[in-house]
C-alpha cells in the first residue's frame, strides 16, 4: 500500500504581472470566477481528492488570501441575525481548521521550483505530496486531482497532469518528451520548459497539477536556474527522470482554463457563468444579444 497523498503545497507568490494594475493590491488568486476566488476552486477540488493540509507560498502582499481563510465572527453573527442560511452556507467552503494551513514566504519571486523548496521543512520524508497551481482551473466530474491520485495509487512515481496544445502556443509551456502512452498514463523520457522554437519535444504541456516525491525537493535544493533565469519545478522534475525514471504524464479528463491570462480568464468567467441555473438564462441572452450586435462597453 503506497503513502496517501494528503499535503498539498500552493505556489501563489508570484508577482501576477498580466493581470496589472488589478493585481497591484489585489492579489490573483483572489480575484473571482462568479462569486468564488480562484483559490478556492483548488481547495475544493483538492478537498474532494482527500488532501487534508494545506501549504501556501506566500508573499509580500498577499494579506487578503490570508483573510479569506480566516473566520469573520461579524460577517457570520449578522448573516446568523437575518437567517441568511445559503450565505452561511457559501461561507462554509471557505473554513479553515487551526493547523490545517500554513504559510510559508517566499522572500523573492526567484521561480515556482523556488516556491515549492521554501516548503521542503514541513515535508517528511517518504511522503508524496501534490502541488496545485490555483491560476489552472479544471472543469471537471471527477476532479483532475483525484484522477490523479487514484492512478498514483497504482503506479506511485511522480506524477504531472498534461493536455495537448496547439503547436502556436506549446513553447509558452513546460513539455513532455514522451516515451510510451498505455491509457491516460504516459511514461516521460525528458521535460523542458518553456523550449526555443522548433526544440519542442512534444505538444503535451504540463498543467498546475503535480503529485511528487521528496527526491523533487532535493533536486530543487540544487537551485538549478533554468527558463527565464528562474528556478524551475520541470527541471527538477527532469532531473528525477535521469535518477530514478519514474516520472509519468496524466492525461486528465475534464477542461482546463488558464486564468492566469485575461483571455483565459474571460473565457472561465462566461463558462463558470452560463454553469449556474441563477445566472444562466439572463447571462446567456445577455450573451446572444451582445454576439448579434457585435456591441462592447466603450
Ligand atoms: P506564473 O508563471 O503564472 O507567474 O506562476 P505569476 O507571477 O503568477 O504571473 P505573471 O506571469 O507575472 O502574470 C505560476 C505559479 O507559480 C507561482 C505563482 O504564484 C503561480 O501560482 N510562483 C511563481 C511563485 O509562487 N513564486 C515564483 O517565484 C514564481
Amino acid at each position: 500500500m503506497r503513502n496517501k497523498v494528503t499535503k498539498a503545497i500552493l505556489p501563489v507568490a508570484g508577482l501576477g504581472t498580466r493581470f496589472l494594475p488589478a493585481t497591484k493590491s489585489i492579489p490573483k488568486e483572489i480575484m473571482s470566477l462568479v462569486d468564488r476566488p480562484l483559490i478556492q476552486y483548488a481547495i475544493d477540488e483538492a478537498r474532494e481528492a482527500g488532501i487534508k493540509e494545506f501549504i501556501f507560498v506566500t508573499s509580500r502582499g498577499k494579506g487578503a488570501l490570508e483573510d479569506y481563510f480566516d473566520a469573520a465572527p461579524i460577517l457570520e453573527t449578522s448573516l446568523r441575525k437575518q437567517n441568511k442560511k445559503e450565505m452561511l452556507q457559501a461561507l462554509k467552503r471557505t473554513t479553515m481548521e487551526s493547523g490545517e494551513i500554513a504559510y510559508i514566504r517566499q522572500r523573492e519571486p526567484l521561480g515556482l521550483g523556488h516556491a515549492v523548496w521554501c516548503a521542503r521543512r514541513l515535508m517528511r520524508n517518504n511522503e508524496p505530496f501534490a502541488v496545485i497551481l490555483p491560476d489552472d482551473v479544471i472543469s471537471a466530474d471527477t476532479p483532475c486531482l483525484k484522477q490523479m491520485i487514484d492512478a498514483y495509487q497504482e503506479i506511485g512515481g511522480n506524477m504531472v497532469a498534461t493536455m495537448e496544445v496547439p503547436a502556436s502556443e506549446a513553447g509558452s509551456y513546460g513539455l513532455l518528451d514522451v516515451r510510451g502512452e498505455i491509457g491516460k498514463l504516459m511514461s516521460v523520457k525528458g521535460m523542458v520548459e518553456k523550449p526555443a522554437p522548433g526544440q519542442e519535444p512534444s505538444n503535451m504541456a504540463v498543467i498546475g497539477r503535480y503529485i511528487l516525491t521528496p527526491n523533487i525537493l532535493k533536486n530543487l535544493g540544487q537551485k538549478m536556474i533554468g527558463s527565464g533565469g528562474e528556478i524551475q519545478l520541470t527541471d527538477a522534475i527532469a532531473h528525477e527522470i535521469e535518477v530514478s525514471d519514474n516520472v509519468y504524464g496524466y492525461r486528465f479528463d475534464g477542461r482546463r482554463f488558464d486564468c492566469g491570462s485575461k483571455a483565459g480568464f474571460l473565457k472561465a468567467t462566461v463558462a463558470f457563468g452560463l454553469a449556474r441555473e441563477d445566472l444562466r438564462d439572463e447571462f446567456g441572452a445577455f450573451l446572444r444579444d451582445l454576439v448579434a450586435s457585435g456591441g462592447a462597453a466603450e
